[in-house]
């Protein structure tokens, strides 16, 4: 089983989705591989923005060693959940033939995007997405252990 998260940079969020679903996986011993990805190359190489950083390690999740990469043709076969954040990354997937991307806010927030916190907010931003993010991906995980 194949979980790929994505958003635009995979800087902030996606990483974190990324962190928190490891967390859950080792936890639980669960044989599951997790990665994440942007629909953008605009970052690629880069470690997670450092508001991430701080966030996930302030709820003991070390998401420093991780580097973006951009989304993949290849990932469409080689996942099998593929997991937007938000819904212009599920419309970026879809344009580039992702037929059934999962968005994470219909796994404990109503169908809402889980909003980029790069441009606002300051810190406080983060840490409403990380709690989001958190509840979503418990969730989402449960709900994937549950079907299969
Ligand atoms: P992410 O946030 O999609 O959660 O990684 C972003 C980070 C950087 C940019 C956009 C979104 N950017 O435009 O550089």
């Amino acid at each position: 089983m194949k979980i790929l998260f994505v958003c635009l940079g995979n800087i902030c969020r996606s990483p974190i989705a990324e962190g928190i679903a490891k967390d859950i996986i080792k936890q639980n011993s669960l044989n599951i591989h997790i990665d994440s990805a942007g629909t953008s190359s605009w970052h690629i190489g880069e470690m997670p923005c450092s508001n991430s950083i701080r966030v996930a390690n302030l709820n003991g999740v070390d998401i420093s060693h991780f580097r973006a990469r951009q989304v993949t043709k290849n990932d469409l076969k080689e996942f099998d959940f593929i997991v937007g954040l938000d819904k212009s990354n599920i419309e970026d997937l879809r344009s580039i033939g992702c037929e059934n991307p999962l968005l994470l806010g219909d796994f404990g927030f109503d169908g809402n995007d889980v909003p980029d916190p790069y441009f606002f907010d300051g810190f406080d931003g983060f840490d409403k997405v990380y709690n989001m993010i958190k509840i979503c991906t418990d969730n989402l995980i449960k709900h994937i252990i549950s079907k299969y």
